[in-house]
């Protein structure tokens, strides 16, 4: 059985709008996966499945072996962490520390560990410097940081990034992909959905493309810029350097500077 199954999995919600249609997928412990695709695919709500906040209509998602209809959402975040895509929805202490220091505390650890994972989060995210600042009074983009170290500091196997490339800067983006890079060698299985088709190049293996309520096809980055029908289809950007390439006329599998300047510099 794989670390997080979806069988089959529709979801409506409450006033009837069928969001996700069939959605079927498994992903193995450690992997980290891209997810992309138009506004209002169904990203999210995919998900937000992974760890509870939303049940399944229809089919079954399967966490570590547990159907997740039979949990509680509490339960389940001690093996998924989801850190929301707007960082409002989720940040509702007075400071920084509080904040970070909430999830590790409800999931019972004690309060030498609870420091030690609270400042590791904030050191990994950036944030050693505000913690004792209220996260309203700093931009969204370091919002966004705080909610991330959150979740990072309740310390479960499966991490879920809702969009968070939106809004950052240089170094932003800098500080997510370190993350990330470290997340990779402690083991975790990490999941970000992101609109930010360079950093899918430049994080991730595997890209499960969604469009129309629906997994549209699991695949790779190389794979997803040089399929033109699949970029129409799920309405996504290619890269800037696919872009150019495409307009030169070079190998479509070339996706990523550095590909570029090998291709470039090879002697003929
Ligand atoms: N609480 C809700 N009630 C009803 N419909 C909703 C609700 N939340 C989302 N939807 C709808 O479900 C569809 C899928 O939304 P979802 O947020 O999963 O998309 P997404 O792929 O994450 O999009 P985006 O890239 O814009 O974040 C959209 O049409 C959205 O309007
Ligand atoms: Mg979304």
């Amino acid at each position: 059985m794989a670390f997080i199954e979806f069988n089959h999995v529709g979801f409506a919600y409450p006033n009837g709008f069928s969001a996700v249609e069939d959605v079927d997928f498994q992903i193995e412990k450690g992997e980290n996966i891209a997810i992309v695709g138009q506004n209002g695919a169904g990203k999210t709500t995919t998900v937000k499945m992974m760890n509870g906040l939303l049940k399944p209509t229809s089919g079954t998602v399967i966490i570590d072996g547990k159907d997740t209809r039979n949990f509680t959402t509490a339960a389940l975040s001690r093996k998924a962490g989801y850190v929301f895509q707007n960082p409002d929805d989720q940040i509702f202490h007075n400071t920084v520390r509080q904040e970070i220091e909430f999830g590790p505390h409800v999931l019972g650890y004690d309060k030498e560990k609870v420091k030690e994972l609270t400042e590791y989060s904030a050191k990994l995210a950036g944030l050693s410097d505000e913690m004792e600042e209220n996260p309203y009074n700093l931009p969204l983009s370091i919002r966004k940081f705080v909610t991330i170290a959150s979740v990072v500091a309740m310390d479960t196997d499966i991490i879920i990034l809702d969009e968070p490339t939106a809004g950052q800067d240089i170094r932003g983006i800098a500080t997510l992909q370190d993350m990330i890079r470290e997340l990779k060698q402690k083991g975790k299985t990490i999941i970000t959905i992101t609109h930010d088709m360079e950093f899918v190049v430049n994080n991730f293996d595997k890209v499960f493309v969604m469009a129309h309520k629906n997994l549209l096809k699991i695949t790779n980055p190389k794979e997803v810029f040089s399929d033109s029908a699949l970029l129409d289809e799920s309405m996504l950007k290619r890269p800037y350097i696919s872009e150019l390439v495409l307009q030169l006329g070079l190998p479509k599998n070339i996706i990523s500077r550095k590909e570029l300047v090998d291709y470039i510099c090879a002697p003929v």
